[in-house]
């Protein structure tokens, strides 16, 4: 098929679909998984542009393919780049170093090399089909030198960068022997965007320290002469779908059924999570096991659902996350749960959106408990999908989130198990007219700042540097 120049072009390490082989049967596509393409992918609905991006597959390069909604440019990774690239260097390098160092970061030059050869490819794949003068829209931490690349190779464009998540402090930040290329990669963009106020402060001083860049309010002078902005543009979901989704008869059904098939309790705790370290899911489940030893509530009175999403299962900390929480939720159910009636529902596996939905709709009390995390659209998702302004939500004061729902939300500091447990109960507990009130305020902060005025917010600020 012939695509044409576009533009308006997302450039992610991920296509917004993963290709699904299956061994018998014909190829297909499924959503991706992760934040970046929840919140992006409705922005590309109204665009018409085109996404850059790899399919999930090694050595896959189908040829340029449109959907209804826009063009999918894929780049393809051999089996060693997706070694060294997507689960070293990203994955086991700059994740956990910009987690808190949660894992500890590994530092090889492999892993770097193959990070800057892959960056150099996605950065001429978005050059061939951006159209002259062109907005180029570059996500995330695993295409950190593209703005850079791109730069040099089309200075006509626009180009803006978004990080989903955190950006560290400079105590953090120092430790990665490529810093420097680091920070110059980023500032090749016009407009260089985080989640929050204090990440774009740790890059305007990091860029000034470790580059030839000055600092000024809110922007860095290049040595070039040219301005960069940093602004934090905290991203949000599409509130349309999940309200689409809830007013949906088959939905609600099937969230009446998820409550009686779990035993009808008086309270369903739900978590929600990539596979992940930063998730804090062990805790979580930590306090929840103390609130049943203790007596505190009883296997019938609450049950817990977990659902673990499958994430980089072939990296070493994935692997020991998995094998942590799978031996805790044994136990926990060997403890508590009897025939047929299990203490935690533990789900490893990805759903549509619809089953989500009714999940949602039918939790009582919503636990997001990162360690750190860039957003969290989970919370964002469970808010939205409480048209009926009931339930409650605890969340980490880690989480990107807590800046927008620190009202309603019962805030946690998810290290402190005693202080979760207490906020567990106190939302179990909740009354009707605390959590109806509670649960507005959440709506206020979601509702006003959906995906659409995010990416307008940043794409306007862009276009008018
Ligand atoms: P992250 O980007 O770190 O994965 P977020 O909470 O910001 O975390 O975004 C996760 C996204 O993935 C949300 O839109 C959530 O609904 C979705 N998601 C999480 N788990 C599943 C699952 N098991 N099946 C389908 N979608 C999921
Ligand atoms: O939002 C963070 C993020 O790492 C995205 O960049 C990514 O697409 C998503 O989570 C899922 O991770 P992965 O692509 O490694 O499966």
């Amino acid at each position: 098929m012939d695509i044409g120049k576009s533009s308006f072009v997302v450039v992610a390490n991920r296509l917004p679909v993963d290709r699904v082989t299956p061994r018998d049967g014909p190829t297909s596509w499924r959503r991706s998984p992760g934040g970046l393409v929840t919140a992006l992918a409705p922005v590309m609905r109204s665009f018409d542009g085109a996404w850059v991006g790899w399919t999930g597959s090694r050595d896959d390069a189908p040829a340029p393919f449109s959907t209804d909604e826009m063009d999918l440019i894929a780049v393809p990774l051999s089996a060693e780049e997706i070694a060294l690239y997507y689960e070293g260097f990203s994955n086991a390098t700059l994740w956990p170093l910009y987690h808190d160092v949660i894992v500890a970061p590994e530092y090889h030059r492999e892993w770097w090399e193959a990070y800057r050869r892959v960056n150099e490819r996605f950065a001429r794949a978005a050059a061939d089909v951006a159209d002259h003068g062109a907005i180029v829209f570059v996500q995330d931490y695993q295409l950190q030198l593209v703005p850079n690349i791109l730069r040099q190779l089309r200075p006509d464009l626009k180009i803006g960068f978004f990080l989903h998540i955190p950006f560290p402090p400079g105590e953090l930040f120092a430790q990665l022997p490529w810093r420097r290329q680091i920070l110059e990669g980023l500032l090749g963009a016009d407009l260089v965007g985080f989640q929050r106020e204090g990440a774009a402060d740790n890059f305007i001083g990091l860029a000034e320290r470790y580059t030839d860049a000055t600092a000024g309010d809110r922007q860095v002078v290049t040595a070039d002469g040219r301005t960069v902005l940093a602004r934090s543009f905290p991203i949000s979901i599409d509130v349309s779908e999940i309200t689409q989704l809830v007013s949906d008869p088959d939905v609600q059904a099937r969230s009446d059924r998820i409550r009686s098939e779990v035993g009808s309790p008086k309270h369903i705790l739900l978590g929600v999570d990539r596979l992940d370290y930063t998730k804090g899911i062990g805790h979580r489940l930590k306090a929840f096991d103390e609130l049943l030893a203790g007596a505190d509530v009883t296997p019938d009175e609450a049950v817990m659902v977990q659902v673990a999403t499958p994430s980089r299962e072939r990296v070493e900390a994935y692997q020991t996350l998995r094998d942590d929480i799978e031996l805790q939720v044994g136990r926990m159910n060997g403890e508590y749960g009897t025939i047929g009636q299990p203490a935690v529902h533990y789900l490893h596996s990805s759903y549509e959106r619809a089953e989500l939905v009714s999940l949602l709709r039918a939790a009582d009390v919503m636990v997001v408990t990162p360690l750190r995390d860039g957003m969290n659209l989970v919370a964002k998702e469970y808010v939205a999908a409480r048209t009926d302004l009931g339930g409650a939500l605890v969340l980490s004061e880690f989480a990107g989130a807590a800046d927008e729902l620190s009202d309603g939300a019962f805030l946690v500091n998810p290290h402190d198990i005693d202080g979760l447990k207490r906020a567990l109960l106190a939302a179990m507990r909740l009354d009707a007219a605390e959590a109806t009130q509670r649960m507005k305020l959440l709506r206020e902060r979601v509702l006003g700042n959906d995906i659409t005025r995010w990416a307008q917010n940043f794409l306007d600020t862009l276009r008018a540097v």
